[in-house]
């Protein structure tokens, strides 16, 4: 189910708040009924005509990126800067799905599909997502235990589903694997940070089970549809336990 005005906007007729206000001017239908409540909900199967024209459905597209640094995850920046979106050759509406900071690299998602994205990133979704990151210092075994057992995270507790040291340095830096299943803001550095070490780069590597392995920095590529479905079957799979 997607909020009306989202579903008109993902279609490219107008933007959302024209949108709203079509709705509340009475010049929206769903199933031949005039709808005028902002946010109702609509399903994928419903005929909705704005204007008089039946909506035509913009056809669902996924991609996976391989994020640089430096480049905002968002569709729009205020700031003119360039975003996850710029990097994607397509001219349809989409979105990234979830968030990587400004300075973390490697795999996101960016979709159209709402009810793709909002599955993924539904708190009990659990879909795995595998983190590298560079630290400032070695990572102790209470602090690996405490990040396993679940450390404070903006007032919820989080866990990591397992954390492996993948080298340490001879200047003290270390490299180190972090497998999480929820995605809050921050959340890694924030992990991290609750154990007393910082992060100095992060980059993502795996989302279930896909990895930018193939793809140069910046490059991106079409999700097939069986790598959609496995994601739409992981994410409902996961949901239900
Ligand atoms: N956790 C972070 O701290 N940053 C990211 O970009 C992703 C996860």
């Amino acid at each position: 189910m997607e909020r009306l005005q989202k579903v008109i906007a993902q279609s490219g007729v107008c933007s959302r708040r024209k949108a709203e206000e079509w709705i509340q001017e009475g010049k929206v239908r769903v199933n031949g009924v005039v709808v005028t409540t902002l946010g109702t909900q609509v399903r994928p199967q419903d005929e909705i005509e704005v204007m008089g024209k039946i909506l035509e459905k913009e056809e669902l597209v996924y991609f996976l990126l391989n994020k640089p640094r430096g480049v905002v995850c968002t569709a729009k920046d205020e700031k003119g800067r360039k975003t996850v979106v710029d990097l994607i050759p397509t001219g349809k509406r989409i979105y990234p799905v979830g968030r990587l900071d400004y300075d973390t690299t490697g795999a996101l998602l960016l979709t159209n599909d709402g009810a793709f994205s909002n599955l993924i990133l539904h708190p009990s979704s659990h879909v795995e997502k595998v983190y590298v990151a560079k630290l400032s210092k070695p990572l102790s075994k209470e602090a690996i235990f405490q990040l396993k057992r679940g450390v404070l995270c903006d007032g919820v507790t989080v866990r990591a589903d397992r954390v492996k040291v993948r080298k340490i340095h001879s200047d003290g830096t270390c490299i180190v694997e972090i497998t999480i299943h929820d995605g809050r803001n921050h959340q890694v550095k924030k992990m991290f940070e609750a154990v007393g070490v910082l992060v100095d780069k992060l980059k993502r590597e795996r989302i279930a089970f896909l990895t930018v392995d193939h793809l140069k920095s910046g490059e991106s590529r079409p999700l097939n549809r069986k790598e959609v479905h496995q994601l739409y079957a992981l994410a409902n799979q996961k949901e239900k336990e």
